[in-house]
């Protein structure tokens, strides 16, 4: 739940760690720091706060060196503050470390390590891996070595960098938390995700668990924790520096509800048969034969993707579920022959979403991670992968990638529903055609919106509301989750059904109610919108501009192109992002960065 990164290679490194380590904020901002070697030792600069303050400290108080690791945090362990930010040292100050994931008997070894003698400076799990060091450092062995003998004892999930003062190498492994190398020309990198190192080099190198790397100016090794060497290939991403950055935008969230057209079109781009069907390399024509059921894990956003395309699966006859991945791996449901368990997770590092598919491959499932990650854990873990390719996504909130989840749901309930029930969706022809059609629909969308002046209006209320029926009531959930997250303003979805067993009691005048349509059973859905004005509750519909039942009774209405029922409500969502983004706006939130959340919750 951290960010951790360091450079290796000519010129001072200082720089560059603090420009990947904003690059790595979404991971985690509450504390931050650096630690560089030069000839005169270790010299260390960390603070409890963002990126942007670390970066005043270095510029009042310059430290260079060639060779350097960092790290944002997200705390576990030890409340923000200098003193638990990161890197940290042994007793010494020869060895520094950096550290992402949580080392589950820190207690126990800093019990032993404080009875030895060693003196602790914070309160977090990850300094019991310096002094683990330096023991082994006093008992003869070289920094590898000691490294290697520290990993050794460690419980958890981690993924660590190193530095040692006597030797110009970083040392880094992982184990269930995310490592990347970045193999540059005057510099080689390593951190927790691709986007952090792009703007120096687009080649990468995907580290295994229990991988262990040593990473110098102009080589790197990878070996297991044996010390054997393991061959891991270079990899060329094809994402660019600038997909990284937040552009002409204020936000990074803004730039992605603004870029749905073009990762639509990345995660439709020749998945389409000339024919009317898909084409899905990775999943040929009889893929999912044995297939009977699915059941989508998923966390938050994702989770609700998962949810969307349920109500779609199950109009295709085909049988799917949707699980809170957390509950999936604490009690999971009866797993049967002919399970396919999909993961769907953007990161593709959600330790909750990781569990559940751990929890399905040993009962022996078939698993599927539908994530926006190559090389992610979830793409490794699982037994096949498809790839949103929506490219990286760095506000917390996550906007374009669900789109593009439910977009690649979409193509692949086609080919699984044409391989279990043995013929085409029904209405495959138009829904396909229309999702051709989607990204020129969402640039519609984002042109004509009115979207600020509802912000405008009902940002400050006590409640928000959020209904809607099938892949609506999904994105009802999916908009009230965003609403939340970025305004801190109580917002809840319901089943639109739902509403008078229960919260109907909770409307008032004060309780805006976004009734999402997408053109199914419309006129139980205004029936709902009546229930609610009868109490006095604005209604605010999003509809397509041809629903006439929700456009007359609705108080006012934010309309989308017409297209398939299927798909209205993931046009919708775009509505009601941009709502979710003005409204934060006017609440002054930090919306990229809200708080206590991080971009990739690698924790359970
Ligand atoms: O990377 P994942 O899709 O697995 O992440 C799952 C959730 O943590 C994520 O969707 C979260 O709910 C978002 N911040 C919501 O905007």
């Amino acid at each position: 739940m951290c960010g951790i990164t360091a450079r290796v290679g000519v010129g001072d490194s200082s720089e560059s760690l603090v420009a990947t380590l904003e690059n790595l904020e979404y991971r985690g901002y509450d504390s931050a720091g650096i630690a560089v070697k030069n000839g005169t030792g270790l010299k260390i600069q960390k603070r409890e706060g963002k990126v942007a303050q670390l970066r005043d400290a270095v510029s009042e108080n310059r430290i260079e060196g060639e060779l350097g690791i960092g790290h944002t945090r997200w705390s576990t362990h030890g409340a923000p503050s200098d003193a638990n930010a990161h890197p940290h040292v042994d007793c010494t100050g020869r060895v520094a470390i950096v550290h992402n994931g949580i080392i589950e008997n820190h207690d126990a070894l800093r019990r032993d390590l404080e009875a030895d003698g060693h003196e602790f400076r914070s309160d977090t799990d990850t300094e019991v891996v310096p002094h683990l060091v330096e023991d082994a450092l006093d008992a003869g062995a070289d920094p590898e070595a000691a490294f290697r003998a520290a990993i050794a004892q460690l419980e958890g999930s981690y993924a660590l960098a190193m530095i040692h003062e006597d030797v110009d190498a970083v040392f880094a492994t992982r184990t269930g938390s995310p490592l990347v190398l970045g193999i540059g020309a005057d510099a080689n990198y390593l951190a927790s995700d691709v986007p952090a190192f792009l703007e120096y080099t687009n080649d990468v190198v995907y580290l295994e668990d229990g991988d262990v790397a040593v990473l110098t100016a102009d080589d790197f090794r990878v070996t297991d924790l044996d010390g054997v060497d393991v061959t891991r290939g270079v990899e060329t991403v094809d994402w660019a520096a600038e997909d990284a950055g937040k552009g002409e935008y204020d936000h990074f969230m803004l730039k992605e509800i603004h870029e749905q057209p073009k990762s639509l079109r990345q995660t439709i781009q020749g998945r389409l048969d000339d024919d009317g069907g898909v084409r899905l390399e990775e999943f040929p024509q009889g893929t999912f034969d044995a297939v009977n059921r699915v059941h989508f894990v998923a966390c938050g956003t994702s989770y609700h993707a998962g949810l969307y395309a349920e109500s779609l699966f199950g109009d295709w006859n085909v049988d799917a579920q949707t699980f809170l991945a957390s509950e999936y791996a604490t009690h999971p449901p009866a797993i049967r022959d002919g399970t396919l368990v999909v993961g769907i997770t953007q990161s593709g590092e959600t330790a909750d979403t990781l569990g559940a598919l751990e929890v399905a491959e040993d009962a022996g499932a078939r698993t599927l991670a539908l994530t926006n990650v190559v090389g992610s854990s979830a793409a490794r873990l699982c037994d096949d992968a498809l790839f949103i390719r929506a490219g990286p996504e760095i506000g917390v909130a996550a906007t374009k990638t669900f789109s593009s989840q439910v977009a690649a749901l979409v193509l692949l309930g086609e080919r699984i529903a044409r391989d279990v029930t043995g013929s085409p969706t029904p209405d495959a022809e138009a829904r396909l055609d229309a999702l051709m059609d989607l990204p020129e629909h969402v640039d519609t969308v984002l042109a004509n919106s009115q979207a600020a002046e509802v912000a405008d209006r009902y940002a400050h209320e006590d409640s928000h509301f959020f209904i809607g029926r099938g892949s609506a009531f999904a994105v009802a959930l999916e908009a009230a989750l965003k609403f939340k997250e970025i305004t801190y303003e109580h917002a809840e979805g319901f089943a639109a059904g739902e509403l008078k067993h229960g919260p109907l009691a909770l409307v008032t005048e004060t309780t805006p109610v976004f009734a999402v349509c997408n053109g199914n059973n419309e006129a139980k859905l205004e029936s709902n919108v009546r229930e609610v004005q009868t109490r006095d509750g604005p209604v605010v519909g999003i509809c397509p501009r041809t629903s006439d039942a929700l456009a007359d009774t609705a108080d006012e209405t934010l309309t989308v192109p017409a297209t398939h029922p299927d798909l209205v409500a993931i046009l919708a969502n775009v509505q009601l992002q941009l709502v979710a983004y003005h409204a934060a706006n006017d609440l002054d939130r930090p919306i990229d960065k809200p708080r206590n959340l991080a971009k990739s919750v690698t924790v359970e």
